[in-house]
């Protein structure tokens, strides 16, 4: 099943405003099938961080659609779509994005907390994603106790913990070092096996991409090409640097 469709999407910034308006996303499909890990790559200035605010639905399309789990969340009233990104949507950014005034337990059941689930359901929800991503030991510290990785798998706990639709990622190992990236991303692997998870992460580093099941990489706004891991992950880390040498300038130097 398609968990989220994008048909002929665009985004131009300053269509209203005097200056020249940018065309950040144009005419751009994808589809997403259920228990997907798909990677966004693409030079800076692409579009992969307006793509993923549309699909955040933090920021409104200028023309096509975007259906997550059939339902087009821009024809949502405010109220709607507050619940509707609370049952269908996690998020995992580059800065963590924790509550420091919270522990670690607080800021992992936030998303539960506000749709009132029973403490009995919290309880073994949090037992379950804490122990996937190994920080069952941190959760009464405080964020500010903890590492950068143990930061990032907390919110990634947080973003998984009411099993939303899809997990949407914008440079989730941006800030870490290549063992906590390692780490990292083995988790969400993990967690898109065994939960069959769908993620959708944007990324300009080759290493955390390879953890993907399909890179699609974008130029200019526009769809440029995708590859799909077909064997092994080190097999696939070289054909993604195959094809972001084709892809050209700039990727590496992106946030
Ligand atoms: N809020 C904005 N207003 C005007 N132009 C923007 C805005 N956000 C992004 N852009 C422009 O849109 C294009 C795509 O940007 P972005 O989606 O951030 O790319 P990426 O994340 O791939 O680096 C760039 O040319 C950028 O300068
Ligand atoms: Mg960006």
């Amino acid at each position: 099943m398609a968990v989220l469709e994008t048909k002929n999407l665009a985004k131009i910034y300053g269509s209203r405003g005097k200056g020249i308006p940018v065309k950040a996303l144009d005419n751009f499909n994808m589809t997403i099938m259920e228990g997907e890990f798909v990677g966004v790559m693409g030079p800076s200035g692409s579009g992969k961080t307006t793509l993923l605010n549309l699909l955040a639905t933090i920021d409104s399309p200028s023309s096509g659609e975007i259906l997550i789990n059939k339902q087009n969340p821009y024809k949502l009233k405010d109220d709607e779509l507050a619940v509707f990104r609370r049952n269908n949507l996690g998020f995992i950014f580059q800065n963590f994005n924790l509550l420091d005034t919270l522990s670690v337990k607080e800021n992992i059941i936030l998303p539960l907390v506000l749709e009132n689930f029973k403490k009995k359901e919290i309880d073994k929800k949090v037992e379950d994603i804490t122990s996937i991503l190994n920080i069952k030991d941190i959760l009464n510290k405080r964020t500010y106790e903890i590492s950068g990785g143990q930061q990032q798998r907390v919110a990634c706990a947080r973003a998984l913990i009411n099993e939303p639709a899809i997990i949407l990622a914008d440079e989730p190992t941006g800030n870490l070092d290549s063992k906590s990236s390692h780490d990292l991303m083995s988790s969400l692997e993990k967690i898109n096996k065994e939960r069959q998870a769908t993620i959708v992460m944007v990324t300009h580093d080759a290493f955390a991409a390879s953890f993907c099941n399909r890179i699609v990489m974008i130029k200019d706004g526009q769809f440029f090409l995708e590859i799909v891991k077909k064997s092994t992950r080190q097999v696939f880390f070289k054909e993604i640097l195959d094809a972001l040498s084709l892809l050209g300038g700039g990727y590496n130097e992106n946030i």
